[in-house]
């Protein structure tokens, strides 16, 4: 898949799907020729390396006006040696100088995929599965050989990208820039596509024209973060979600990030990811290394569907690991909702017991039952049960759920810290704090300084200790403060800017030492809802709490959001009780699962609290989760309506053998008189006929192109239709081959 043509020092990455074709420029850099469909081999691309004397602007040779890094696209650009844009590496040397220049030595192609060490990162299976180029570049001066990795996988039109810095020389050096990708695209004619929110209001969808000029998503939190999601996708004007180009970057990290686009004012776009440069210094003393997180691009000229499921599949079956990672999902019942902090283990025994004989699988205790916790001012560090509360600790409570037949699972938030807790007062050094400052709280907590190991050991081994005595089959690890004040206590002064990404090493260490030694146990990461959903933790956790606002209409657009880049198969999602806790609105009980069913599936309520029909329900909802949900969470996914467009939500998944597909239709607001609808349906056989809700059926050609009739009561007079509505109306059609 990887060639290279020495007569014209071309490298052409090519799978059938796409193709990336980069060359060494004149002064041995390398250069960006091509990202896009996969195009012929040649030996020679020189004629889309364009060079042309433009007036005021700096030339890199004496005597030749036609080369400048001013108007050439690059891979790995750094600033100040006639380029002017911003740079993917920057690198601050004792004389202040801050000029590199980093040329091409060698380069490898390997079989497979190596691992990235101490990061999250996709990977193969198969040594066939993918191929990885390796571009060796130095910069002489300071002795720094940076290499450039890409690796190609043999069934996606995805490209993973990730750099690796050693200093071989004798220089102290500090990286301040050291982005994982740098792709300088020949125009502009794209729109920028983002995903954004705060709390409660993840990854709702932003899109603006792509202009000169720098555009930026990023964030500076210490954590990937409900602001902005590291994920944006450049697409051409039209694009939709069957047709149009599309190119997806999303960057497998759970720390500060930041994913830019500058459009250049000859309209060439430099997209560049990575750790934030905000804040960011490295030491890099010699003979130390810095390895990159890493970066996904992925192109679609079958617009954002196509690109989406290449996401889907890649990071289902390619980044997320483990035992967990291809199995059906448990069904489950979540405390938290239902008790928050008042409850007692014959409570929680009594929701688990109903919840049992309702078909839930899995109970899960939430914040509240260790230490001196009864409220959120203490006991975070004390990770040993509240022995008032839970008299014979987890072991007894795990005891008692086992008994009834369910699996059990704990809550952790293992990052932080209250005041009032035996860790706190025994390490009061051991929190993120800048010497003679306020340090701010969130929640009442502080941040524990994961940069030093000996913290993230403690942790590990009061975690350890639960999981080796009690049978827990699932930890909720939740995050519920972003980092401020940061300043490391056990890190010189040259060293301080290394504290964020230090800190998101800390966090996958410990993540990497629990799955290895606990392999059974099922992770679901949490950040006060959908803080760090992000490609990092889904490495280590197949799943995640998308947010916490379980209201169904609110969780269409978080969950449409989510699934640009995200799998079904990684979205927590559940029903709770109405008038719902985040914006006290009343959906039917149907609707807050039909949202939930696109998803990992389970409850966040007091299924006590319901009357006999809506018990009845439930246990529905829980026979057709268990009946579908390979399908719902490992088939293939499409979006047919979004909610931010209008009122109404769609989209459905389709079975590997196309034999059974599911359609999910929301409504908002009910209307009166209103057209009669129709959702053309995607991803089916053509050629069979597929049984929608048992009728009569209908060829897939009709349900793609015709359409599926979705009109209701709304339109016309209600006794004309079978399907009576109401605001927050829903139903999920089931086709059956
Ligand atoms: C925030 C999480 O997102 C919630 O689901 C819940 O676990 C609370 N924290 C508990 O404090």
């Amino acid at each position: 898949m990887i060639q290279y043509h020495e007569s014209s020092k071309t490298f052409h990455l090519s799978n059938g799907k796409i193709s990336y074709l980069m060359k060494l420029l004149p002064n041995d850099q390398v250069g960006q020729l091509y990202f896009g469909k996969a195009v012929h081999d040649c030996e020679s691309f020189d004629h889309l390396l364009e060079m042309h004397h433009r007036p005021m602007t700096s030339w890199v040779f004496e005597g030749n006006n036609l080369f400048s890094l001013d108007h050439t696209r690059q891979e790995y650009p750094s600033y100040g040696t006639t380029d002017y844009r911003h740079p993917a590496i920057e690198v601050v040397q004792p004389n202040g100088s801050r000029i590199t220049n980093l040329t091409y030595v060698s380069h490898t192609v390997s079989a497979g995929k190596p691992s990235l060490t101490g990061l999250p990162a996709t990977y193969c299976e198969d040594a066939g599965e993918a191929e990885t180029l390796t571009l060796h570049l130095h910069d002489g001066l300071l002795g720094l050989d940076v290499d450039l990795s890409y690796t190609l996988f043999a069934q996606y039109a995805a490209i993973a990208r990730s750099v690796r810095l050693v200093n071989g020389g004798t220089l102290d050096l500090h990286l301040t820039h050291a982005m994982s990708l740098s792709l300088d695209l020949p125009d502009s004619d794209y729109e920028f596509v983002h995903f954004s929110g705060a709390w409660a209001r993840e990854r709702h969808m932003k899109v603006r024209r792509l202009e000169q000029g720098v555009q930026s998503v990023d964030s500076t939190r210490g954590a990937s973060s409900h602001n902005h999601n590291p994920f944006i996708m450049l697409r051409r004007p039209g694009t939709d979600e069957k047709q149009g180009e599309v190119i997806g970057f999303s960057l497998v990290y759970s720390g500060s990030f930041l994913a830019q686009a500058e459009v250049d004012t000859w309209d060439v776009t430099r997209v560049t990811m990575g750790i934030n440069p905000f804040g960011f210094d490295w030491k890099l003393a010699p003979g130390e290394s810095f390895q990159t997180p890493e970066a996904v691009m992925v192109y679609s000229c079958e617009g954002m569907g196509d690109m989406s499921r290449t996401f889907h599949r890649l990071y289902r079956t390619r980044l997320a690991r483990g035992e967990w990672r291809d199995k059906p999902r448990p069904i489950l019942i979540n405390n938290w909702e239902a008790t928050y902090f008042d409850f007692t283990e014959d409570k929680l025994v009594a929701l688990a017991e109903t919840a049992k004989n309702d078909g839930v699988e899995l109970f899960v205790l939430d914040d509240g039952w260790f230490g001196a916790r009864s409220n959120d001012h203490a006991g975070l560090g004390d990770w040993h049960a509240n022995t008032e509360r839970l008299a014979r600790g987890i072991t007894g409570l795990a005891e008692r759920i086992d008994a009834l037949g369910m699996k059990f699972g704990l809550w952790f938030e293992p990052e932080m810290v209250n005041k009032d807790s035996d860790l706190y007062r025994a390490h009061p050094d051991w929190i993120i704090s800048t010497p003679g400052r306020r340090v701010s709280h969130g929640r009442n907590q502080y941040v524990l300084d994961y940069s030093r190991p000996e913290v993230v050991d403690n942790i590990y081994e009061q975690m350890a200790k639960i999981l080796s005595e009690a049978k827990v089959s699932y930890i909720k690890w939740d995050m519920n403060r972003c980092i401020s004040e940061a300043f490391s206590n056990a890190l010189p002064a040259d060293r301080q800017g290394e504290l964020f990404h230090r800190y998101i090493l800390g966090v996958y260490s410990l993540y990497e030492r629990l799955t290895s030694r606990f392999p059974h146990v099922l992770f679901e990461s949490c950040a006060s809802g959908g803080g760090r959903f992000d490609p990092g933790l889904l490495y280590y956790a197949p799943q995640g709490w998308a947010s916490d606002n379980s209201d169904a209409v609110c969780r269409m657009k978080t969950q449409y959001g989510t699934t640009f880049c995200y799998p079904i198969s990684s979205i927590g999602a559940h029903v709770s009780a109405v008038p719902n806790h985040q914006v006290y609105r009343d959906t039917p009980i149907s609707t807050r699962a039909n949202v939930a069913h696109f998803g990992t599936f389970g409850y966040e309520l007091d299924l006590n609290k319901l009357s006999p029909e809506e018990r009845e329900q439930v246990r529905e909802q829980i026979r057709f989760m268990k009946e579908y949900r390979e399908v719902l969470q490992f088939g293939d996914f499409y979006r047919l309506q979004s909610p931010f467009d209008g009122n109404f939500l769609a989209w459905m998944v389709v079975s590997p053998d196309k034999k059974t597909a599911l359609v999910g239709w929301y409504k908002v607001l009910n209307e009166v008189n209103g057209p009669f609808r129709r959702l053309r349906l995607q991803g089916l056989d053509p050629e069979l006929c597929y049984h929608v809700d048992g009728d009569a059926g209908h060829f897939g050609d009709e349900l793609m192109h015709a359409g599926l009739v979705t009109s209701d009561s709304a339109a016309g007079q209600c006794q004309d239709f079978e399907r009576e509505s109401c605001d927050f109306d829903s139903h999920i059609f089931v086709l059956k081959a």
